[in-house]
């Protein structure tokens, strides 16, 4: 089974570029799911459920989140509901929406990280411990570990070896070149990374960013859709009798 994972996917910009380039990755690798990071989708920063709905026309199936999910609360109902896109599992219990689901044979788990994150959450190792436990007969596990310390990720990467599919990191929109496949058949990589504007930082116009640093004031930052977009992700394979990874690698790409 081929599965691909796409990193946060960053405004118009990066619904976009899924949409244009989906349908061709597709048909190159034999894709059977596809997967992506929708906290960023609308307008830079959150979800709703148009532009959740833009992303499954484009051809994405799961749709997983972090932080930002929380940003519109007109996706709070449609977390509620049946359509298949996650928040982080590990928020107090009371929180909108379900941190996992089973779509076509295939779990997701969403969780998020604790370390320099926002948030009093629960801890995401024992969340991972109990979705494990109510995740029924999916032999297939992919987890979203939506987390900033490489450190926690690597550690949820090793935690989880042997019982899931795969770990893959998002929330920094940068892609990282360590993706393997761990010794007990789990795959990894600390981030999947984005699909935004290439020019800006982690997806926002440049300027503000470099402002909000020399002069250390509140800064409104603003999605950058101008120039270049890249489009990063990482293609699993899985071999479905066992639920192991088979292999791990990256498919990025830059539209102009
Ligand atoms: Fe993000
Ligand atoms: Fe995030």
């Amino acid at each position: 089974m081929n599965i691909l994972l796409i990193g946060d996917v960053v405004g118009k910009v990066g619904r976009r570029t899924i949409a244009c380039l989906l349908p061709e990755i597709r048909r190159d690798h034999d894709l059977d799911i596809v997967i992506a990071n929708g906290e960023n989708a609308a307008g830079g920063k959150g979800l709703t459920p148009s532009t959740a709905d833009e992303m499954f026309e484009a051809g994405v199936e799961i749709i997983t989140s972090g932080n930002h999910i929380w940003r519109y609360n007109e996706i709070y109902p449609y977390l509620d509901s049946e359509a298949p896109v996650l928040r982080p599992l590990n928020y107090p219990e009371g929180a909108p929406g379900r941190g996992f689901l089973c779509h076509n044979g295939v779990a997701v788990i969403n969780l998020m990280g604790r370390t320099f994150m926002p948030g009093a959450l629960d801890c995401p190792f024992r969340g991972a411990d109990d979705a494990l436990t109510n995740i029924g007969d999916c032999d297939i596990v992919i987890v979203d570990m939506h987390a900033e310390a490489t450190s926690e990720k690597a550690a949820m990467a090793w935690y989880l070896d042997g019982r899931v599919s795969a770990v893959i990191g998002s929330h920094t929109h940068i892609p990282t070149a360590d993706a393997r496949v761990l010794p007990k058949g789990t795959a990894f990589v600390t981030d999947v990374g984005m699909v935004g504007s290439r020019d800006s930082i982690l997806g926002v116009e440049k300027q503000p960013v470099i402002d909000a640093f020399l002069n250390q004031l509140p800064t409104r930052f603003t999605t950058d859709e101008h120039g270049p977009v890249v489009f990063n992700s990482v293609l699993i394979q899985v071999d479905e009798a066992s639920g192991r990874a088979t292999g791990i690698q990256r498919i990025d790409r830059e539209v102009t």
